[in-house]
């Protein structure tokens, strides 16, 4: 009978061996937690599609940020849900629109929380496009503008980090340059560098109202057939200012999440959007996973494809098992 020399099993017998062999590990500090903020007073609606995930008002996110503290969740980033939109997407940077207030509160009441901001005109203009449009299209370098004027009042309200999402060409170049124009030096600067014209976003332009009314992104989000693309865009961004490199989403990009970490040096963020969170919470309701381990599993290899950074509506499910 044949006996194998080596036996990878010896190493997987109890957990102290696993752990002491374990490879990647998750925590809590390496997790950013999406809220949305929403008008009004004393609200908390919880999005049909997203269970567990909310919209809140402006008066509800100091507790929200201290439970994320008290969790070790130690980084925000917020959407906004303006009062109300128009073609020019205005409400991105109103000194008191509703981000700018929202960053204001929390920076107020939880002083020691990351706050990000996502960086977009979607939820604001009345069209749901992520720029201006002039005939008929999204027009790139109007709308660089616009996103650069966002980005400074996210700044001037008092944002650690800004995350433009729009997938305009040279954006972080014109945020970067506005942001040191105005001693904002100091504010860095996460790109979505590679976004994709994914479906896996449906449950977020439900909760954030931002589908566009005609046509689709594909005229300025990347196309998922691409990889070596994605080589070119964080390249660009790099050169452009970019602090650290974004993928989303992350599930079905996980070897883009890889190629990332091994050609650049940058930190790499990944975003576990809301089509999978919302897929792996719809499977465990039904009973047909296990909620907790997917969780835990899909975040895990999250990491393991090389993101130090998990952008994830599970972040204080996750932290609390941590
Ligand atoms: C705004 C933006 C979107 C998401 C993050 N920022 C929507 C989109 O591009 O359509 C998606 C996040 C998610 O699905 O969880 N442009």
């Amino acid at each position: 009978m044949m006996h194998p020399e080596y036996r990878p099993r010896r190493l997987r017998r109890n957990e102290n061996l696993r752990a002491l062999v374990r490879e990647t590990t998750l925590s809590a500090s390496s997790l950013v937690y999406p809220l949305f903020v929403m008008p009004g007073k004393k609200k908390r609606e919880e999005i049909s599609s997203m269970p567990g995930v909310f919209r809140l008002s402006v008066d509800q996110l100091a507790a929200e940020a201290k439970e994320c503290r008290q969790l070790g969740v130690n980084s925000l980033i917020l959407f906004g849900l303006p009062e109300k939109k128009d073609r020019v997407g205005s409400g991105a940077h109103a000194p008191d629109g509703i981000i700018q207030r929202a960053i204001k509160e929390i920076k107020n009441k939880v002083p020691e929380i990351t706050v990000i901001t996502d960086v977009c005109l979607c939820e604001y203009t009345s069209h749901g496009h992520c720029g201006i449009i002039h005939h008929k299209e999204v027009d790139n370098d109007a709308t660089l503008e616009v996103l650069a004027r966002t980005a400074l009042s996210h700044a001037q309200a008092g944002a650690d980090m800004v995350a433009p999402s729009d997938m305009m060409d040279g954006r972080v170049g014109e945020i970067r340059a506005t942001l040191d124009e105005n001693n904002f030096d100091q504010v860095a600067i996460m790109s979505y560098a590679v976004k994709y014209a994914s479906a896996f976003y449906g449950p977020f332009r439900d909760a954030a109202d931002c589908a566009p009314q005609e046509g689709d992104r594909r005229g300025y989000q990347m196309d998922p057939a691409n990889a070596r693309e994605a080589l070119r865009e964080a390249t660009l961004d790099v050169e452009e200012g970019a602090d650290i490199l974004m993928v989303k989403p992350a599930m079905a990009y996980l070897d883009i999440i890889r190629m990332l970490r091994d050609e650049f040096d940058h930190p790499t963020a990944a975003y576990q959007v809301s089509g999978e969170y919302a897929m792996l919470k719809a499977a465990a309701a039904r009973g047909w996973l296990d909620e907790e381990r997917v969780m835990a599993e899909s975040l895990l290899s999250i990491r393991r494809a090389g993101a130090d950074i998990i952008l994830t509506y599970f972040a204080k499910q996750m932290a609390k098992l941590l």
